[in-house]
């Protein structure tokens, strides 16, 4: 028995989240999948994928074989695999984010805060004519580089296609200020890329968004949902019931150990 169990059952989620339309070569205990040729490779990823072996080495060794340019970066719940940390950074890995990972249960997510006043938010897969604005409005949220957002747009589109993926949206006119995904499998789901316009913060609309959400996943038999949480952020989700059960870490290949799937 774990002596983690919700962040075994919050990476066991990561997981199955991470092999979902990708292409999964075993390295060791280490897995790494790649999306479809042609993607980017930030959407490559390797994860844990069998027991903690006693030396994580020559599992670390078989992901730096996939070659130059093919290792993806790895996600991972860090109290569940103390001694990978070093065994990466000994072959020039880098931890490039520690977060706090978070999750929510049946029980919590069936007393959620209520609901805001207003129209509920909108979603996605119900409107899927909005989902180029509003992976630019997401994107431009994060910092991230404009039209970067896009990376994600046959991935979301498929998602909400098939079910796997839940989103909804704050609209002003046709504007998304604010949004949020929920990405789901047979472990629970992730509520990942909660995000509000620059200029329409502080307003509850987040919060908003976020318990629309959770309220629709309870309703699709949803119950255990996780998240790794900025530290900006983690009030607003402890408003929402979660409770912090570990940390998540994301490592870095070494330089020139960048990703092209293989
Ligand atoms: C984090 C983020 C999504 C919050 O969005 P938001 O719409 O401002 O969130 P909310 O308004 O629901 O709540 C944020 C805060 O505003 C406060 N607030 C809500 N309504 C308010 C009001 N009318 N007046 C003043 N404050 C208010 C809330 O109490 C909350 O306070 P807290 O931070 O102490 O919990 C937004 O800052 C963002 O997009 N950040 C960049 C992307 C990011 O980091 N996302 C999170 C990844 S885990």
């Amino acid at each position: 028995m774990s002596r983690h169990p919700e962040l075994a059952r919050a990476e066991r989620a990561l997981v199955l989240q991470a092999r979902h339309g990708r292409r999964a070569v075993a390295a060791g205990a280490l897995l790494a999948c790649f999306a479809p040729d042609g993607s980017d490779d930030f959407l490559h990823i390797a994860v844990p994928g069998a027991a903690d072996p006693d030396d994580w080495a020559p599992s670390v060794r078989r992901l730096l074989e996939l070659g130059p340019g093919r290792v993806p970066r790895l996600e991972f719940m860090e109290e569940l695999h103390p001694d990978l940390p070093a065994a990466l950074e000994a072959r020039g890995f880098r931890t490039s984010a520690r977060a706090a990972a978070m999750v929510t249960t049946a029980g919590d997510l069936g007393r959620l805060p209520d609901a805001p006043v207003g129209p509920p938010p909108l979603h996605l897969a119900e409107a899927p004519r909005h989902l180029g604005r509003f992976l630019d409005a997401q994107a431009q949220a994060f910092g991230m580089a404009p039209g970067s957002g896009r990376l994600f747009f046959d991935r979301l589109r498929a998602g909400l296609a098939d079910g796997s993926v839940l989103a909804a949206a704050r609209l002003e006119g046709d504007t998304p200020v604010s949004g949020a995904t929920l990405l789901v499998t047979s472990e629970g789901a992730e509520l990942a890329g909660v995000w509000t316009s620059p200029e329409r913060r502080r307003r509850g609309l987040a919060l908003g968004v976020c318990r629309h959400l959770l309220a629709s996943a309870l309703d699709h038999g949803v119950d255990f949902v996780w998240l790794s949480a900025a530290p900006d952020a983690a009030h607003l989700y402890r408003r929402l019931g979660f409770r912090r059960v570990g940390t998540q870490v994301n490592v870095e290949p070494p330089a020139g150990g960048g990703t092209a799937a293989p």
